[in-house]
């Protein structure tokens, strides 16, 4: 899975946002960082990039993950880390940033916490989330045609994962019971370009959990083709781009 999602929906979906989160981060002239669900390192890089005296150390769930980031952004020290329970000190980090990672998070409150224990006092937490399916030209195209390929089977997973944390006033709430301040949320709008339909198709279908569904499945051949040419049909053939929205947060301690 790692290597599908940096191949087709690193360039076109998240490399964007690492850009324009990797830019707010190093305005604040951090120190020493903590990533999040780094993934592949999109954001990573950016922020190396854009804060080369920093101290990052990039973190993640899933191990593939960490080997692949770790392999092609040596700059930072990479570790296997749940969010909710993170092994590092109290106090230890004057950022935290975490890039469409949050609405992977079973218990958001707890990895919350542990971004309130382990930032310093005048720490501050970035993150990023997506909006709603509708307002992501490539989701929406997808989950049009995965639905259109699998009448009444179709996975809701982005709608109810990546795309399903998108209330303002759920987020304050979660941070608020952690002990974090909501200081900001400013909603951007950035393009994605990818050199055709059928790679994004292909990263969703590959990159994502939609994957392990469609392997159960005796006809998942026959249904990636479909997606790929659907959503060829709704977003053109040759080099694709669509508008994808999303929320910028930024939280810190409790005054
Ligand atoms: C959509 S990817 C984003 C990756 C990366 N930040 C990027 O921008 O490309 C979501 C990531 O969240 C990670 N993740 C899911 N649950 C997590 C948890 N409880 N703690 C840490 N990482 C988690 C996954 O392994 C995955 O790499």
């Amino acid at each position: 899975m790692p290597e599908a999602y940096e191949r087709h929906l690193v360039p076109a979906l998240f490399r964007p946002f690492a850009a324009d989160l990797a830019a707010r981060a190093a305005a604040l002239r951090p120190r020493t960082v903590l990533e999040l669900a780094a993934g592949t390192g999109a954001l990573t890089s950016a922020l190396l990039t854009a804060a080369p005296t920093a101290s990052v150390i990039a973190s993640d769930l899933n191990q593939a993950m960490v080997t692949a980031g770790s392999a092609r952004e040596p700059r930072a020290d990479w570790r296997q880390a749940d969010a909710q329970e993170l092994p590092f000190e109290d106090g230890t980090f004057d950022l935290v940033v975490c890039q469409f990672g949050v609405m992977f998070f079973p218990d958001r409150p707890a990895a919350y916490n542990e971004v309130r224990r382990v930032l310093a006092p005048q720490g501050r937490f970035l993150f990023n989330s997506w909006g709603p399916l509708a307002a992501h030209g490539f989701a929406a195209a997808f989950q049009t045609a995965l639905k259109e390929s699998m009448p009444g089977a179709a996975p809701a997973f982005l709608e109810d994962v990546p795309h399903g944390y998108t209330d303002l006033a759920q987020v304050a709430s979660d941070l608020a019971a952690a002990g974090l301040t909501l200081a900001g949320a400013e909603e951007v709008t950035l393009d994605g370009s990818a050199e055709s339909a059928a790679s994004v198709a292909t990263g969703f279908l590959t990159g994502t959990p939609v994957s392990a569904v469609l392997d159960a499945r005796q006809d998942a051949q026959g249904i990636r083709t479909a997606v790929a040419q659907r959503m060829t049909a709704l977003l053109g053939t040759g080099p694709v781009t669509a508008a994808m929205t999303a929320t910028l947060y930024t939280a810190h301690h409790q005054a």
